[in-house]
C-alpha cells in the first residue's frame, strides 16, 4: 500500500512509519510526506531519509477550500491508497476526504478531549488516566470512527510535557501497527466499528 503522511511538526510518528516501512514484509512504503508549512523537523528527516516531500502551506492560499482543493492535487501526484495524519494540526475537507481514505493520531482517549490541545485538557481536567487514538478521519473535529486506542496513566507530577512526551512513545507503535493492519489486512467498517479479517 502507498502510505502518504501529513506533518505539521517534528515528525516523530512519520520518522516510526519510515523505519517501519524500511521491512518490504511491513506492507506499507512511505511514497511521500507533505506538510501545511515551511521549515518543519518533519520534512527535513524525511528528506534526509530520501523520501519524497512537499509542502502545501495554508497560509498562502485565500480559503480553507483552496488549500484543500491544492492539497488534494498535490496528494493525487503519490497515488496513495492511505493518507495518516499524524502530528498535522490542519483540519481537511471533503476535497481532500472525499478522495481518499485518511486516519489521524490523536493524543487522548477520543471522545474526551478534542482539538489541538488534548494533553493540556486532559491535565487540566484531572483525569487518572488518557492515551491515544487512531480514527478515521471525517469533517468533524477527531469525531471519525475508532481503529485503535491505547492507554496511559497520569501521574501525579505530570505536567503537559511530559505526559505527552509517555503517550507518543506508546502512540508510535500503535500508529505503526495500525497502518501496517490496514496494509496487509482486508478489514470493513461496520456501525463505526472495524472488523479486521476477509468480508463476509
Ligand atoms: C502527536 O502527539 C499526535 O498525536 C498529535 O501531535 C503530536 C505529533 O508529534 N496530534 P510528531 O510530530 O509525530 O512528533
Amino acid at each position: 500500500a502507498r502510505v502518504v503522511v501529513l506533518i505539521s511538526g517534528t515528525g516523530s510518528n512519520m520518522a516510526a512509519l519510515l523505519d517501519a516501512a524500511s521491512d518490504p514484509a511491513y506492507g506499507a512504503t512511505i511514497a511521500a510526506v507533505g506538510a501545511d508549512r515551511e521549515g518543519t523537523q518533519g520534512i527535513t528527516r524525511a528528506a534526509e531519509a530520501g523520501v519524497p516531500t512537499f509542502v502545501t502551506p495554508f497560509s498562502a492560499y485565500a480559503d480553507r477550500s483552496r488549500w484543500n482543493a491544492a492539497l488534494a492535487e498535490r496528494l493525487a501526484e503519490y497515488r496513495p491508497d492511505l493518507v495518516v495524519s499524524a502530528g498535522f494540526m490542519r483540519i481537511l475537507g471533503p476535497e481532500v476526504l472525499s478522495a481518499y481514505l485518511v486516519i489521524n493520531i490523536h493524543p487522548a482517549l477520543l471522545p474526551a478531549f478534542p482539538g489541538a490541545h488534548a494533553v493540556r485538557d486532559a491535565l487540566a481536567y484531572g483525569v487518572r488516566v488518557t492515551g491515544a487514538t487512531v480514527h478515521f478521519v471525517d469533517e468533524g473535529v477527531d469525531t471519525g470512527p475508532v481503529i485503535e486506542q491505547v492507554v496511559v496513566r497520569v501521574e501525579p507530577d505530570d505536567d503537559v510535557a511530559s505526559l505527552h512526551e509517555r503517550i507518543k512513545q506508546v502512540e508510535r507503535a500503535m500508529l505503526v501497527d495500525v497502518v501496517g493492519r490496514l496494509a496487509r489486512e482486508d478489514w470493513t467498517l461496520e456501525n463505526r466499528r472495524v472488523r479486521w479479517g476477509a468480508a463476509g
